[in-house]
C-alpha cells in the first residue's frame, strides 16, 4: 500500500492533548501505538493506524449540549438514541472534527473514527484495528477476558471482534444501558461469519 499523505504526528499529539483530559489523553496514546502494532501485524498502513488512534476520541471531552448543537449546525444525522445519550455521538462527531479541526481527510481514517464504537458489518482492516485497539490498549484494565482478547487480536482478528462486541453487549445489558443498534448488527455479522468459517 502506498502512503500518499505524511502527517505531522508531533503537532497532532500537541493539539489533541489540549482538547482532552489527562486520562483520555493517555488512553489516546495507548490506542495510537496499539493500532500501529496491529497494523504491523496485519500489513496495514502503520501511519494511518496511528493517526486514527490519535484522533479517535477527539470529540470525547466535549460538553453534551455542544455536541448536539454542532451536529445540528453541520447537519450530522442524530438518532433518537444519540439525542438521549449524546456521548454516543463522539465517534461521528470525531470523524467530522478530524477533517475540520485537524485537517485529516483520508477516507479510511475518517471512516475508522466514525465506526470505532459500534463497528459495522464488513469492516475494512483499519476499521477493525481501531475498534480493537480502543478496547485492548494497555491502560484498559476493567474489561473481562482482556488477556485472552489481547492475544486473539494478534492471532485471529475477527474472533477478537466477536469477543469484544459480545462482551460490550453483555455489559450494556447488565447496566441496562441504551445501545446503538449497530453494535448488535456488527456482532451478528461477525458471529455468523465465524460459524460459516467453522462449518464451511
Ligand atoms: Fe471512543
Ligand atoms: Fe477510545
Amino acid at each position: 500500500m502506498i502512503n500518499t499523505e505524511a502527517y505531522d504526528k508531533e503537532k497532532l499529539r500537541k493539539k489533541i492533548k489540549r482538547s482532552l483530559d489527562h486520562r483520555r489523553y493517555n488512553h489516546t496514546l495507548g490506542v495510537a501505538y496499539t493500532a500501529a502494532a496491529l497494523a504491523m501485524r496485519y500489513n496495514e498502513d502503520i501511519e494511518k493506524a496511528e493517526v486514527a488512534g490519535l484522533l479517535h476520541d477527539c470529540a470525547k471531552c466535549m460538553d453534551a449540549e455542544d455536541m448536539l448543537v454542532l451536529c445540528d449546525k453541520h447537519r450530522i444525522n442524530v438518532t433518537d438514541v444519540e439525542r438521549r445519550n449524546p456521548f454516543l455521538l463522539h465517534a461521528k462527531l470525531g470523524g467530522f472534527m478530524a477533517m475540520q479541526t485537524y485537517n485529516v481527510n483520508d477516507k479510511q481514517i475518517i471512516s475508522a473514527i466514525i465506526n470505532h464504537t459500534t463497528g459495522r458489518p464488513d469492516m475494512n482492516m483499519l476499521e477493525k484495528i481501531l475498534l480493537i485497539a480502543d478496547y485492548i490498549e494497555p491502560n484498559r484494565m476493567k474489561a473481562p477476558r482482556l488477556k485472552e482478547i489481547r492475544h486473539m487480536a494478534f492471532s485471529e482478528i475477527d474472533k477478537a471482534l466477536v469477543l469484544i462486541l459480545g462482551d460490550t453487549l453483555d455489559y450494556l445489558n447488565s447496566i441496562q444501558g441504551e445501545k446503538d443498534d449497530m453494535t448488535q448488527k456488527t456482532f451478528d455479522y461477525y458471529s455468523a461469519l465465524q460459524k460459516e468459517n467453522i462449518n464451511g
